[in-house]
């Protein structure tokens, strides 16, 4: 009799010994958490130089040195930068009105309007259309309009109705955007604007491809929590068994 009861409490020892070295090895083994790497500096100019073809739009910033403007406040990681950039086919394709009789400073204007003082990712335009009109680096009147058409962010000053085309580079805090046109603000050209053929939008029907990722995302957590219950349930039925196995030694021993 003694010698079953020492083997039961042995096996009650050794059961529970094992637990407990597992309880206190599982969170030495889980991975500590990586440090986040520093955003890394983004030059405007190198960036614009290689992308593109930019040309046009880099060799304006130079010239009026708002690439200086741009850049200090790409390096401002608190709040950051969205630059909408024109191609060179759109300064080419540019006849009325033209850009080249605008003052210095309206020239400047007109590329500080391309660019907000915050960095916004593409998903965040959704809550800035709600906000438009929004203001620019440019300030007081000028203003951008953002519409999102089924999520593409189609841009509206008045005189220029576009869309980003394109995300040349995305990553907090420096956001550049394709655009196919040039921006032109009311605040330079006037609110006299030539009618335009009514450019006939092609219904951007996009396929629901969220719908199943979304299902798919809701269902994983719920298959895991599944799975950690019915651990609980495993380890409980451990414990019980253990319970019983000590109050068997007990009623042995008595
Ligand atoms: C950015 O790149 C340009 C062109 O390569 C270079 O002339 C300029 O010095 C760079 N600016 C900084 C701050 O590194
Ligand atoms: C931006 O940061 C870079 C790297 O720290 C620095 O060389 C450059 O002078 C800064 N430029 C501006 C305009 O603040
Ligand atoms: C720019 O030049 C065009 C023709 O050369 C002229 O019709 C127009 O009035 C000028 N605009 C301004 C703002 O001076
Ligand atoms: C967008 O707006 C909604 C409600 O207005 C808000 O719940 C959500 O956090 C906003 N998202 C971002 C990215 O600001
Ligand atoms: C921009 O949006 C505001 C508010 O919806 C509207 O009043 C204004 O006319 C719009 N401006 C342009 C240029 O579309």
């Amino acid at each position: 009799m003694a010698r079953i009861c020492m083997v039961i409490c042995a096996l009650v020892l050794f059961c529970s010994s094992s637990a407990y070295a597992q309880v206190v090895g599982s969170p030495s083994l889980s991975p500590s958490p990586a440090p986040a790497p520093a955003p890394p500096y983004v030059n405007l100019t190198d960036l614009l130089s290689v992308a593109g073809p930019f040309q046009t739009f880099l060799s304006y910033l130079v010239s009026t040195k708002v690439i200086e403007t741009f850049q200090d406040q790409a390096n401002n990681t608190e709040e950051g930068i969205t630059i909408f950039v024109p191609k060179d086919d759109a300064f080419k394709s540019l006849k009325k009105p033209s850009l080249s009789n605008l003052t210095e400073d309206q020239l400047k204007s007109l590329l500080l309007f391309h660019a907000l003082r915050h960095y916004y990712s593409l998903a965040d335009f959704k809550n800035l259309s709600q906000l438009s009109p929004v203001s620019t680096f440019a300030g007081g009147q000028y203003t951008l309009n953002f519409t999102d058409v089924s999520g593409t962010v189609h841009i509206g000053t008045g005189w220029t109705n576009t869309k980003v085309s394109s995300s040349v580079h995305s990553t907090d805090p420096v956001a550049v955007y394709q655009v196919d046109k040039v921006l032109l603000p009311e605040a330079i050209f006037g609110t006299d604007i030539p009618p335009t053929p009514a450019p006939a939008p092609a219904p951007d029907i996009s396929p629901a491809a969220d719908a199943p990722a979304a299902s798919d995302e809701a269902g994983s957590p719920r298959a895991s929590k599944n799975a950690s219950s019915s651990y609980r349930i495993i380890s409980l039925g451990v414990w019980s068994q253990l319970v019983l196995a000590i109050s068997g030694g007990l009623v042995l021993f008595l």
